[in-house]
């Protein structure tokens, strides 16, 4: 029997609802999966309450303790109790860049039963992939804080974008395969070398470098603002979208409000050399709005283990999770983002009753 060792780190709001969730069905996965695999689980309660009575988001050997798992199960991170820049750098950013974990792979994916705000997700196909650079870019924290001596209005501050040859390199051919196993084969490069003539001209260079060695992929560049526009209005033409930290962070919000709601989308940290755990989280944040009400959705939190499955080799069960959750959108069990009336437990339930033997 295959054992699989997952740390699950809640954290904070409805992430804490949506990793239970996502727990209950990968039991029912195990449950049903004949003896062949199981999930070892450890659970860190690490976030925003470890910090108020210890005065860290994580302790100081916590990525020590995190290596020797084969994944990491992450919740959202953030509360009002503690600066959001404190919090997100002190626990999900600190593993991301710790760990390597430079693909961030979110799909854009429209389920059936579930209302998009686009017309056109009614009749055409719509489905695409936003690989995120996840290790630099305008989140690589450099930068500082100074001159605060000069009173109130005098200080300055300073955030650098970093682009390596070889961040952009390796995030665009992981960005290049993934086309290749899909029906459409084409990469998007989403850009602002215009206006970012030093790191977005380094971006195209490599993009067009990369883009030769795959004479059978699609390409195209486009500059981030209008992306977003054809985000909305030419979606049909999107396969695998490719994009900055920020740039990537920004579309794939758009892109999951396109198909609906934030609760649905789901995603994956990847150290794709696997020198280090890969952390699978739902796109959405702690959503201190609707926290400990049963409401959240946790259809994105679900999809993200089905992630963390395909990680891990078993192809056959995340494609019957992702099974599971059409059915249960199709059929109307649904939680109030999307239109619905089911709370978190009854839309788990259902998705675990659906799962296909
Ligand atoms: P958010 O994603 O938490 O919420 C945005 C909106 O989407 C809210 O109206 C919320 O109710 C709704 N929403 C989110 N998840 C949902 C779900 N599962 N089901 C139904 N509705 C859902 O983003 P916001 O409000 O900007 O940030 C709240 C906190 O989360 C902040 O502290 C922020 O720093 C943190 N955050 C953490 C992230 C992470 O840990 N990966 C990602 C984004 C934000
Ligand atoms: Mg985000």
């Amino acid at each position: 029997m295959e054992q699989f060792r997952i740390a699950a780190i809640p954290a904070d709001g409805v992430g804490r609802e949506v990793v239970a969730a996502g727990r209950a069905v990968l039991d029912a996965v195990e449950a049903n999966g004949g003896g062949r695999f199981a999930f070892a689980w450890e659970e860190f309660p690490w976030g925003s309450d470890f910090h108020a009575e210890h005065g860290v988001m994580m302790p100081e050997d916590g990525l020590e303790a995190l290596r020797a798992f084969d994944a990491i199960y992450f919740g959202a991170v953030g509360w009002p109790t503690v600066p959001d820049h404190v919090s997100l750098w002190g626990l999900r950013l600190r593993i991301c860049q710790s760990f390597d974990q430079w693909a961030n792979v979110r799909p854009v994916h429209f389920l059936p039963g579930v209302q998009s705000p686009l017309r056109k997700s009614d009749d055409t196909e719509l489905d695409w992939v936003v690989v995120r650079e996840n290790s630099e870019g305008e989140y690589a924290g450099l930068g500082g804080r100074n001159l605060a001596s000069r009173g109130r209005g005098g200080e300055v501050a300073v955030q650098s974008s970093l682009f390596t040859e070889v961040g952009c390199e390796r995030i665009m051919r992981f960005a290049f395969d993934l086309a290749r196993t899909r029906t459409r084969r084409k990469v998007s490069s989403v850009t602002k070398s215009n206006a970012q003539q030093y790191g977005m001209v380094l971006w195209d260079e490599v993009f067009a470098r990369v883009a030769a060695d795959y004479p059978d992929v699609e390409t195209e560049s486009v500059l981030v603002d209008a992306m977003s526009a054809k985000f909305v209005l030419r979606p049909e033409d999107l396969s695998v979208v490719v994009a900055s930290n920020l740039n990537a962070d920004i579309l794939s919000d758009l892109g999951s409000a396109l198909a609906g709601s934030l609760g649905i989308a789901a995603s994956a940290n990847l150290n794709p050399e696997r020198r280090f755990p890969s952390m699978f989280e739902p796109v959405h944040g702690s959503a201190p709005d609707i926290a400990g009400q049963g409401v959240s959705n946790p259809i994105g939190a679900i999809g993200s283990a089905a992630m963390m499955l395909d990680h891990f080799g078993l192809a056959a069960e995340a494609a019957r999770i992702r099974t599971a959750i059409e059915t249960t959108t199709a059929q109307g069990t649904r939680t109030r983002d999307i239109g619905g009336t089911a709370d978190t437990a009854e839309v788990t339930e259902a998705i675990i009753a659906n799962l296909p033997r």
